[in-house]
């Protein structure tokens, strides 16, 4: 029997509890300093096996003096999550991945002023997102570095000073890899519509989008200036963006990341309304989509089920 005791509890232990642990213990962290509280019956047994953490289908008093508390369950079932769980840790650091519960919704139903909320992406699956973190006044130095320390390893951290900027970073960021896949997505249809096959297309657009994100990062030139450097006048490039400006792409894409952030806001005011965090009020709020099933040795959460 091993006298470790955990220092970590996720409640949730699905996609993206499955991404955040994999990361953690494929950077050291000892597996037994985790404890995951998971309803299902065969998740728990893959937690478990795979990753060699305590899977437990409560919570209660197993979370009683753990430092650090890690919410990955579903907006809509936080409520009854948080009341399993609550009478035990309000002491404890409060760390949230869920989309649209704010601050003071969560420090209400934990007990704890301690709270950091995080808005993750998918690429966190392969160790390659980027996570918005917004911290409460009552968070330490000393707790952000905890924070940082278990989401460091699924990707980037960017901190920001307004919870309310978190509903920017769920547009920009948060929502972002769909409007990637649906460029990808255009540049493939235009492939085949031009004769390649779809596989043709899919590299072609898979290698372009991630070799000028490459490039985009190593140069001190802006977007903008990369842009003009490969468009001269009347060549095919000029071509292509004078289409776009004709059909007022960019416009179109900037008031759809307005669009995100407005619907971000409202189901956190939806969210934050309901009387029982996540009760009535935010049931009828669909949720972010679910993560994609991405088969990852070091982040496979896949649920074996749709
Ligand atoms: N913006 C983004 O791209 C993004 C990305 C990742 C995550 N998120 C956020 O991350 C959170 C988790 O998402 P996910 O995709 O990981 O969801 P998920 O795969 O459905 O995982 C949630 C897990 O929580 C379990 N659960 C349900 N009720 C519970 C309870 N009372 N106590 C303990 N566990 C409970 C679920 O079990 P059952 O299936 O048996 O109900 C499920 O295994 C969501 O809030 C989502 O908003 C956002």
């Amino acid at each position: 029997m091993s006298d470790i005791t955990p220092e970590i509890a996720f409640i949730g232990g699905g996609n993206m509890a499955s991404a955040l642990i994999g990361g953690l213990v494929q950077s050291g962290r000892v597996p037994a300093t985790i404890l995951v509280i998971e309803p299902d019956d065969r998740q728990r047994a893959r937690l478990a096996l795979q990753f060699g953490v305590l899977a437990l289908p409560f919570g209660g008093s197993s979370l009683a003096g753990l430092p650090l508390v890690v919410w990955a369950v579903k907006p809509q079932s936080f409520a009854v999550a948080a009341r399993n769980s609550v009478p035990h840790v309000a002491q404890a650091l409060h760390l949230s991945v869920m989309a649209g519960i704010r601050t003071d919704t969560l420090a209400a139903a934990t007990g704890s002023a301690r709270v950091v909320r995080a808005m993750p992406n998918t690429p966190a699956l392969i160790g390659q997102g980027i996570a918005g973190l917004y911290a409460t006044a009552a968070v330490t130095g000393a707790d952000r570095a905890l924070v940082e320390q278990v989401l460091a390893p699924s990707g980037e951290l960017l901190w920001v000073y307004h919870e309310r900027d978190l509903d920017a970073v769920t547009a920009l960021s948060g929502s972002g890899p769909a409007y990637v896949f649906y460029f990808i997505e255009a540049m493939i249809q235009a492939a085949g519509e031009m004769g390649l096959s779809v596989e043709q297309g899919r590299r072609l657009a898979l290698a372009t989008f991630a070799g000028s994100t490459a490039l985009a990062r190593q140069s001190n030139d802006s977007p903008a200036v990369l842009r003009e450097r490969v468009t001269s006048k009347g060549g095919t490039t000029y071509a292509a963006l004078m289409a776009m400006d004709n059909d007022a792409v960019k416009s179109a894409f900037v008031r759809a990341l307005h669009a995100a952030r407005e619907r971000a806001r409202q189901l956190g005011d939806e969210f934050g309304a309901s009387p029982d965090a996540g009760g009535n009020g935010a049931s009828a709020a669909p949720g972010p989509a679910p993560l994609p099933q991405i088969p990852s040795p070091r982040a496979n959460g896949s649920r074996g089920r749709p």
